[in-house]
């Protein structure tokens, strides 16, 4: 027997028009947070999502999401404006993308390029030239993905990176990934 798709949770082969217009491409906001936690499936990102808001705050970072009005949280990309690594982000001219995620059942409607486009339009105006992202080399429909919008794979990346989880856990991430860029348009 079919699986009935769970209420406001279509299944991704459909995609109606009036469902794709009660979506709206914005700034996260506060409230949002929790949402960003998709029913605990990622609760252990929980203080690392509060700690990239509070970057918002200081203007270090941007967080973008999808918002399903009457659902809620369905998408998401975060941008970091500075970092460490000048060649990923250094806070003028080259800004990194990340945190990039669809909810499964709102995937193949347009939604991660639309979002996509937001960020890289912000960018433009914003004076940004370059933006940067990782992707994890087994994940070919992101890849696919970026190389649509204009992405070009520029180097390797270990992908080694840690965390502290919900539980106050340190995780450690290992995920060897391509580097990736794209000169932005500059009238965004
Ligand atoms: C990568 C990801 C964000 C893409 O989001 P998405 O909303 O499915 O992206 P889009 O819908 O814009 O594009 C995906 C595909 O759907 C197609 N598509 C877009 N609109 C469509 C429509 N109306 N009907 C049918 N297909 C459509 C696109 O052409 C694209 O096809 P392709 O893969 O053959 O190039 C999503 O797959 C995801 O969340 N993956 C898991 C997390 C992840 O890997 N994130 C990236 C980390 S670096």
């Amino acid at each position: 027997m079919e699986h009935e798709p769970q209420q406001g949770y279509p299944s991704s082969d459909t995609a109606p028009d009036s469902l794709l217009q009660r979506v709206t491409i914005r700034h996260l906001r506060e409230e949002d947070l929790p949402g960003l936690e998709w029913d605990g499936e990622f609760i252990h990102f929980r203080r690392l999502y509060r700690e990239i808001y509070e970057s918002t705050r200081r203007g270090n970072a941007i967080m973008w999401v999808a918002f399903l009005d009457g659902v809620g949280v369905i998408g998401q990309l975060f941008v970091q404006l500075n970092s460490a690594r000048h060649e990923l982000a250094n806070g003028e001219s080259r800004a990194y993308i990340y945190g990039f995620r669809i909810r499964q059942n709102y995937r193949r409607m347009g939604l991660g390029t639309r979002i996509m486009a937001a960020a890289e339009r912000e960018l433009a105006q914003r004076g940004f030239k370059w933006v940067t992202l990782n992707v994890s080399r087994e994940n070919e429909e992101a890849i696919r993905l970026y190389r649509r919008c204009g992405y070009r794979i520029v180097a390797r990346e270990a992908g080694r990176w840690s965390y502290i989880d919900h539980l106050g856990k340190r995780r450690e991430v290992h995920e060897p990934s391509w580097r990736m860029e794209k000169k932005l348009d500059p009238s965004g």
